[in-house]
């Protein structure tokens, strides 16, 4: 195993990846940032110098697992405060038993809507997808031309409509980029032109400064396409014209190739396709579009230069020898998620293609009995709610919505308390009503830990856990419906071999089962990883064997390491 070691200099910089000028947050001037690359077993060490003039800044890791360092996880307020503008921290953790496609992001309020994210690839030789010629990493996402904390607090302004199923800010998307790039029709500025923000000069557009990320690839090959979703509200629809992709690795967990004609990618979530260059030579479009029937309701078809035709956004796939800007040949065939109309039980709601596939669909090819969770001592129950008040709009978990602490980690808030009580459900000692946690004890032996995420809301979300992949069981075809687990409508369960992932999409108006092991001591967020929801509380945390977090934070955690993390907690900024 090897070191590998990284220096980021995280930046305030005007930069137009769309042809539109906007303020963003870069590492080392790249956008999006550098790839960290690692064997599994290898040693990760990133150097983060913060070099905003008044932003705070962490990194998070999604998807790495931080097996015995939840001090590195990156989460602002939960396991270390933020770091302060002109300081610096170095993160730094071991890449245990995972392999495959990851990310890392900002974890301090929205601050990676405006760019601050980067890929993370782990190699291992005993991968078990096939060998290719080459790869790529594709990301996508949605683009904003005004700082995320500006769109966020008119969000959560109670003046948002977006609890009405109108127009609301959730959809001010103002385009969508494939690894950061497209181009933006400078023509509807006139009308969407967003004010000066943070005394920034006004914003400049110029279309030929956008371009489609174009990559060249050869012809009669195999390539495997990283999928990555960066997105803050958006998931889409991948697929590539003329072209057939093959799933082979979801989260980081390889599973029997599921050839196909696209995938649906939620934020946060990652997918390996493998790609035959087997058509004939030109240039084909790839694709990633917004399933618009899924958020009818919440989408304005006509604002900010993204209308019904154009909620996608295309790179192109170039076969060498062909000229890069020739009109591309092929055909889009069906674009959308075909787990739409013909699947989904919601038909009767308008929100018909927004399902992710079948959950059994996917085997995982290291295959894992689900965790036994026989003892029921851990088992807990979400449920959450949007509400629109008087003073502001707020996501509730459990009857509680998350904001974090002002200045300190709920980590360090763990070291000597007394963690008896009432198991199983919500505990919060010495933490406000806000920062409530799951508990969940030891079991003495390898047991897991049920979750049951239950959705009264009319919108799919998807679920992040930290510090585990989590076994999504749920969801045959038959056996979904509306309304809570338990409570008449019938659960689907795969115990032999389900999926694993980190994300997970929850669909509209139904539950899911999610089971993982409890063999992570650790402060861990699990949340909807749509931005704004983040940060409008419907995210909860996960205290995981407190007695044995509370020896490792005394016994494993380099004193020097923590008196720098707990420091920030008593800096301003
Ligand atoms: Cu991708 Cu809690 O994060
Ligand atoms: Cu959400």
């Amino acid at each position: 195993p090897q070191t590998r070691e990284y220096t980021f200099n995280i930046t305030q910089a005007l930069s137009a990846p769309d042809g539109f000028q906007k303020p963003m947050i870069v590492i080392n001037n790249q956008f999006p940032g550098p790839l960290i690359e690692a064997n599994s077993g290898d040693t990760i060490r990133v150097h983060v110098n913060n070099l905003m003039a008044n932003w705070s800044t962490t990194l998070h890791w999604h998807g790495i697992d931080q097996k015995n360092t939840t001090w590195m996880d990156g989460v602002a307020a939960v396991s270390q405060c933020g770091i302060p503008p002109g300081d610096n921290f170095t993160y730094e953790f071991t890449v245990s038993d995972q392999r495959g496609t990851f990310w890392y992001h900002s974890h301090l309020s929205v601050q990676y809507t405006d760019g601050l994210f980067g890929p993370i690839v782990i190699h291992d030789p005993s991968e078990m997808v096939e060998e290719v010629d080459e790869e790529r990493i594709i990301f996508m996402g949605d683009w904003y031309h005004t700082y995320g904390s500006v769109l966020v607090a008119s969000y959560l302004n109670p003046t948002s409509t977006w609890m009405n199923g109108e127009s609301g800010v959730e959809a001010l998307a103002d385009n969508l980029l494939i690894n950061g790039r497209n181009i933006y029709n400078c023509s509807v500025i006139s009308t969407t032109f967003p004010p000066n923000h943070d005394g920034q000069p006004s914003p400049k557009c110029d279309e030929s400064q956008g371009r489609r990320y174009t990559t060249t690839v050869e012809k009669g090959k195999a390539y495997r396409l990283r999928l990555i979703n960066h997105s803050t509200f958006f998931s889409f629809w991948f697929s590539i014209d003329n072209h057939t992709v093959e799933i082979v690795e979801i989260d980081g967990v390889e599973v029997k190739p599921i050839p196909f004609r696209g995938v649906n990618v939620n934020i946060g979530q990652r997918y390996s396709v493998i790609v035959r260059t087997n058509q004939t030579a030109g240039n084909y479009y790839m694709r990633a579009s917004f399933p618009t029937t899924c958020f009818l309701p919440f989408v304005p078809y006509n604002s900010s230069g993204l209308d019904s035709t154009n909620y996608q956004v295309m790179g192109v796939l170039n076969y060498d020898g062909t000229d890069p800007s020739a009109p591309p040949i092929g055909s889009p065939g069906n674009t959308s998620n075909p787990f739409g109309a013909e699947d989904n039980p919601y038909n009767y709601l308008v929100y018909e293609g927004c399902n992710d596939m079948p959950f059994n669909m996917p085997v995982p090819l290291r295959a894992k009995p689900a965790y036994d969770v026989s003892s029921g001592l851990n088992m807990h129950y979400l449920e959450y709610e949007f509400r629109q008040s008087q003073n502001d709009n707020r996501i509730f978990v459990n009857q509680t919505s998350w904001a974090p602490l002002e200045n300190n980690a709920t980590l360090w808030k763990t070291i000597g308390q007394n963690f008896t009580g009432p198991g199983g459900g919500y505990n919060h000692w010495g933490y406000s009503l806000d920062q409530q946690v799951l508990l969940v004890r030891d079991a003495g032996r390898n047991e897991g830990v049920q979750v049951v995420i239950n959705s009264l809301d009319g919108m799919e979300h998807p679920w992040h856990l930290h510090g585990h992949e989590f076994q999504a069981s749920y969801f045959a075809i038959v056996g979904w419906g509306k309304g809570m687990y338990g409570q008449g409508q019938p659960t689907s369960w795969n115990l032999d071999n389900p999926m694993r992932r980190d994300t997970v999409s929850v669909p509209a108006l139904s539950h899911i089962v999610l089971r993982f092991l409890a063999d992570n001591p650790g402060m861990w967020a699990l949340h909807c990883h749509v931005a704004w929801h983040m940060e409008g509380g419907m995210f909860v945390q996960v205290l995981e064997r407190p007695y044995d977090l509370m020896d490792m934070l005394k016994t494993k955690l380099n004193p020097r390491v923590k008196a720098k993390s707990m420091r920030f907690c008593y800096k301003s900024g």
